[in-house]
């Protein structure tokens, strides 16, 4: 049997307690949602979703093709120029996805001899990038300056430095300002994915490499998706011009895929313009993050101290992990679940995502319902 050896898998992942099963989500549900990437509370926002639905209106629900061909409109462009604005960069490069952004930056920037230093907490799209390019990856100690400053030291050639700013597991960020000495003390670049900053961190959400003083920098790269702040779908890298020029025609994510639906650079770019406008929805976020962590510790629960909008709470195994999450299901609440393979180090939490827009009496609500279900 060709595909026999699925069953052979699937039966030691059942053992593992580690089968992964998707759940349609109804338009209407009932759960108090502390599972979605939803930060600013935006996905949902009439003003964003009627720009989307007019953005799909005026250029049609596909882009039609690449970038490259018929893929790029006028929307795509104001995006880019205002998103490059709003978190300090010359340019910006929107994409499909924020996985083919980190494809598409990690891999045109490490050719052939060249070195990547990859943070061992990375994201699986930044390590997939490791994978794709052409340079050799070394994977360093979690956030550690030291460790990277070692790593690129006797290297001779190109080399980048990659790493989250916000880790997706445990929320913690990465220490950039250190991390960015150390990748200029030997003349590396910084390719940094602010998937979980962006719309949180720096002045008005404009995203942690601002609020570390390193966003423009000619040797700093940042990533980001459209997805969890700004409410929409889609990537971005943003960067010094050549870079960007660069990645027109070298990177494969943008040359071979479908420009970016212009819905989701409608609603993308009407998210940007209200956080504009709104800019105490990221502090909101962070605040929102503060105190439930606060209230959790409090009840003895073992969490990390949130850096942005993400929660992450222990859990004994597994198995228990994924029961945790079914009871607060149960119970009304939406939390979402790591468990390895998804967590290298192999211990598994229930994810908390800080929205702006709870109420102090979700809050309290969320964290009832987690204590009243605790393992
Ligand atoms: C840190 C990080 N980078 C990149 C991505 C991928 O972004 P997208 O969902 O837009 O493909 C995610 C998650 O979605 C993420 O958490």
């Amino acid at each position: 049997m060709a595909f026999g050896w699925i069953e052979e898998q699937a039966r030691a992942r059942r053992r593992a307690g580690l089968v992964r099963t998707l759940r349609p989500r109804p338009a209407d549900s009932p759960l108090l949602d502390l599972a979605s990437n939803d930060y600013l509370g935006l996905a949902r926002h009439p003003e964003i979703t009627r720009s989307a639905a007019e953005a799909a209106r005026v250029w049609g629900a596909g882009a039609t093709g690449s970038r490259l061909v018929t893929g790029t409109t006028e929307l795509h462009t104001t995006l880019e120029g205002e998103l490059a604005a709003f978190c300090g960069f010359e340019a910006a490069l929107v994409f499909a996805t924020g996985y083919a952004a980190n494809l598409a930056a990690v891999t045109a920037l490490a050719p052939h001899g060249s070195l990547l230093v990859s943070d061992a907490g990375n994201h699986a799209s930044l390590i997939d990038g490791c994978r794709l390019a052409r340079g050799t990856t070394q994977v360093v100690a979690h956030a550690d300056p030291d460790a990277v400053r070692k790593a690129l030291g006797a290297h001779r050639g190109p080399a980048v430095l990659v790493s989250d700013t916000v880790f997706s597991v445990d929320g913690d960020a990465a220490p950039l300002g250190r991390l960015a000495e150390a990748a200029r003390e030997s003349g590396a670049g910084l390719v940094l994915d602010d998937a979980h900053g962006l719309g949180v961190l720096g002045e008005g959400g404009r995203g942690a490499p601002q609020g570390a003083g390193i966003a423009g920098a000619p040797d700093v790269v940042v990533t980001a998706t459209l997805s969890k702040s700004l409410g929409s779908q889609g990537g971005v890298v943003l960067g010094p011009e050549a870079v960007i020029a660069h990645l027109v025609n070298a990177a494969r994510t943008f040359i071979f895929d479908t420009g970016l639906a212009p819905a989701a650079a409608g609603a993308a770019l009407a998210a940007l313009r209200l956080l504009r406008r709104e800019p105490e929805r990221a502090a909101r976020a962070r605040e929102v993050a503060a105190t439930l962590y606060e209230r959790l510790t409090a009840e003895g629960f073992e969490a990390v101290r949130p850096d942005a909008a993400v929660v992450s709470v222990r859990a004994p195994s597994p198995e228990r992990a994924v029961r945790w999450a079914e009871e607060c299901r149960a119970a009304g609440l939406a939390v979402g679940c790591f468990r390895p393979p998804s967590v290298p180090d192999g211990v598994s939490r229930l994810r908390l995502t800080a929205r702006a827009d709870l109420t102090d009496a979700e809050l309290r609500r969320a964290v009832e319902v987690i204590r009243a279900t605790r393992p």
